[in-house]
């Protein structure tokens, strides 16, 4: 018997997924909220595929990275960050692996969700959240494929915060702020950026 759920995946694997119904399931149109998602979000997606143009030599698939990097920060609503209006219950660092959450409910291929869950920071190592003691499940949330590389990187180059989304930010200032963070962070940062020619 054919159930709802894998009608759905059917529906969400189909080349010509649009990730604004989507988005718009959770975020209304018009609000402050909507905007700053939807202007980084494609100021983020035009990054990722400027990069991945760039590297066609490892092939990235650009028709999945222009929708994955639209979802990436799906999860943020969930979240608390006032400056940037999400009025949610979880800690900011927790809107990757809620963004999966809510992709995956929806049935979209679990690539999707990856992206979303492995995104934040330069990704998230298992050793990390356990050792810091951060709010995540147990398991490692760095990125795999090149479109998780990509978009993980492209990420890091716009801020959402009103105060900031008009500034450019430069590698070195994203390393410098990564290094505060973890080294680790700042290590994989680096080696991507490397390899992406930034
Ligand atoms: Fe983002």
């Amino acid at each position: 018997m054919v159930t709802w759920t894998l009608l759905l995946k059917e529906f969400y694997s189909l080349k010509n997924m649009n990730p604004l119904p989507i988005i718009e399931k959770f975020y209304t149109p018009g609000t402050k909220l909507y905007k700053i998602l939807l202007d980084h979000s494609q100021i983020v997606t035009e990054k990722s595929l400027e990069i991945a143009r760039s590297l066609s030599h490892l092939n990235p698939n650009l028709g999945f990275i222009k929708k994955a990097a639209m979802l990436h920060d799906i999860g943020i609503y969930l979240t608390r960050a006032h400056s940037i209006d999400c009025n949610g219950e979880a800690p900011y660092i927790c809107h990757g692996y809620l963004g999966r959450m809510l992709l995956d409910e929806l049935g979209l291929p679990p690539e999707y969700g990856f992206v979303c869950e492995r995104h934040t920071g330069a990704g998230i190592t298992r050793e990390n959240i356990m050792s810091n003691d951060l709010p995540l499940p147990h398991r490692d949330m760095v990125p795999v494929s090149i479109e998780e590389k990509i978009i993980c990187v492209a990420d890091k180059y716009h801020s959402k915060s009103p105060k900031h989304a008009d500034k450019k930010i430069t590698t070195m200032q994203i390393i410098e702020e990564l290094e505060k963070i973890n080294k680790d962070h700042a290590k994989r940062f680096s080696i991507w950026a490397e390899e992406f020619n930034l």
